[in-house]
């Protein structure tokens, strides 16, 4: 029943971000976002984008050009004003999301080879009077398939960048457009992937994830000229700016610059299920187990939590019933891996994990492969045939349950606490039933 939904979701996971128009308690959504394009003064102190100072969230190559879902950069600085240069390879008409310290998010379009003035003393919480403290700066990039460069920092006379502590523990989210947002209100920014990590609070986190990609490696949903498995371990996604920009020589990601994951979630294989890849159930499995086994390798201690497929929704009498994808098969994939806990018996390398096939692509109940770290995170029952939207994908409402699920999953499990208590984590969600008498 549910085998028409991942041919639907192949075939729209190329499309560009549809212009739609957003309704709130009748009335439409104002997009008409600030326009902070300036010309600086030279009396302004320019960092250049490898400044120490600025930590880089998610996947940014070598050109500070930004990759996958959501990624961003957070620094601290003092005195007044913040301005941010972008370089030739942003995208036009880019959505950025922006905040200073734990204020709302702010939204303004970016583009190429343009300088944006985002903290000035009109911005929301800005305080006149701090000029010598360190205050903090955050930016994401909101659309998975559009990218910024960062060309430089500039803030006005007697300003100076500061660096932040990053958090002691780091989630990495693998996906496909269910995870990196596709169709959500606000995209990268919206989707369950980004509810999670931000809604956790008190962790770094980077959202793999792409519109149309399968986890085997093979050209999916028509323009993913590659799958997960070979992927996710380049710096740059599967997106046709990737393309123009690396050609087939995409850089590879340097894990071992970068703090390793602590938990890894996966949420894949809604693509390898439609009807242009059409995997089978045992390759499936064969390549999950391979991908995990990498992952696995990459960093051995990383405790791996793989989604279930909640697949599509149709109507059955007078009801509605769910039909997961790949039921079986995600099940096998984390039988292959339970056990008592034993530790892999190799990491790090991830030349090597790239194409480890010896010891991690063949998990049998005596090969020495690392058990006891994959466990299964079964989303039935958790959307609703409404909590998906006309485009096959979550809601805003749906991304959050699922974000809210697994961050209780991950509490239950690991015994992580919660560290957002206060700061905005879903940016404009507030307008339903905000009124009285509505
Ligand atoms: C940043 O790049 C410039 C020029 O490429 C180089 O001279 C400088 O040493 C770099 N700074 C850091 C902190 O890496
Ligand atoms: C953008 O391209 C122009 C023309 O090629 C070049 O002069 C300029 O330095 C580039 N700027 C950036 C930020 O890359
Ligand atoms: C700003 O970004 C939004 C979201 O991608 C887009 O719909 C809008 O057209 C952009 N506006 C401009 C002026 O580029
Ligand atoms: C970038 O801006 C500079 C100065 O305005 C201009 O000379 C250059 O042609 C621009 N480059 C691109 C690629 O737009
Ligand atoms: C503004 O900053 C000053 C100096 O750090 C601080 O004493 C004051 O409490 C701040 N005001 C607000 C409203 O945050
Ligand atoms: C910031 O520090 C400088 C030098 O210490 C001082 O001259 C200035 O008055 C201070 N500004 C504020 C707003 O406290
Ligand atoms: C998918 O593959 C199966 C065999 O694994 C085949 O029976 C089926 O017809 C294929 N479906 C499509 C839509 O190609
Ligand atoms: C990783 O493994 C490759 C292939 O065996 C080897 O060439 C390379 O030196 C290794 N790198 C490190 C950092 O150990
Ligand atoms: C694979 O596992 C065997 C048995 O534990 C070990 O001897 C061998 O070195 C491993 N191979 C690699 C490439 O690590
Ligand atoms: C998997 O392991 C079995 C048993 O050790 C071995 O016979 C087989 O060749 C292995 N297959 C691969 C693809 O490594
Ligand atoms: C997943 O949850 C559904 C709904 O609660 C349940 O029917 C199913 O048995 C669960 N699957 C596994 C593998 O636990």
């Amino acid at each position: 029943m549910s085998s028409l939904i991942p041919l639907i979701l192949s075939l729209l996971a190329f499309l560009l971000p549809a212009d739609g128009t957003i309704l709130q308690n009748g009335q439409v959504r104002p997009t008409n976002y600030p326009d902070t394009a300036v010309s600086i003064n030279e009396a302004w102190t320019t960092y250049p984008p490898n400044s120490s100072q600025i930590s880089y969230k998610g996947r940014w190559d070598d050109m500070y050009i930004s990759w996958w879902s959501a990624p961003g950069l957070k620094f601290g600085f003092t005195g007044s004003e913040v301005a941010i240069s972008f370089g030739n390879y942003t995208d036009d008409g880019n959505l950025i999301a922006y905040r200073y310290g734990g204020e709302d998010w702010m939204l303004t379009n970016v583009t190429a080879n343009s300088t944006h003035q985002l903290v000035t003393s009109s911005t929301l919480g800005y305080n006149t009077t701090a000029a010598n403290t360190t205050r903090t700066f955050e930016l994401r990039v909101s659309n998975w398939a559009l990218g910024v460069q960062i060309d430089s920092v500039h803030l006005s006379p007697g300003g100076r960048l500061v660096q932040l502590p990053s958090y002691d523990r780091t989630v990495e989210i693998i996906g496909d457009s269910l995870s990196a947002g596709q169709y959500a209100t606000l995209e990268g920014i919206a989707s369950w992937a980004w509810g999670f990590g931000e809604g956790l609070g008190n962790v770094e986190f980077s959202i793999e994830a792409h519109p149309g990609i399968c986890l085997t490696d093979i050209i999916c949903s028509g323009n993913n000229p590659h799958g997960q498995l070979y992927q996710w371990f380049k710096t740059s996604d599967t997106s046709y700016r990737a393309t123009q920009i690396y050609g087939s020589n995409q850089p590879d990601w340097d894990f071992s610059a970068h703090p390793a994951a602590d938990i890894v979630v996966i949420n894949i294989g809604t693509n390898d299920a439609g009807s242009s890849a059409n995997v089978s159930d045992a390759e499936f499995t064969a390549n999950y187990i391979t991908f995990i086994s990498r992952i696995h390798c990459v960093w051995p201690d990383a405790q791996i939590v793989v989604f279930s497929l909640w697949g599509g929704w149709s109507q059955q009498g007078d009801t509605w019933v769910q039909g997961p994808t790949y039921v079986q098969a995600i099940e096998n994939v984390v039988q292959a891996f339970s056990g008592p806990s034993t530790p892999a018996p190799y990491g790090g390398n991830s030349s090597v994990c790239q194409t480890a096939s010896a010891n991690y692509s063949n998990v049998t109940s005596d090969t020495p492969q690392g058990r006891g770290f994959v466990h299964y995170f079964n989303t039935t029952g958790i959307l609703q045939h409404n909590d998906i939207g006309p485009l096959y994908h979550p809601t805003d409402v749906g991304h959050v349950k699922l974000a809210s699920h697994l961050m209780q999953f991950v509490k239950l499990k690991f015994g992580w606490m919660f560290g957002a208590i206060g700061p905005e984590v879903q940016h404009e969600t507030q307008y339903w039933n905000d009124w009285p008498n509505n």
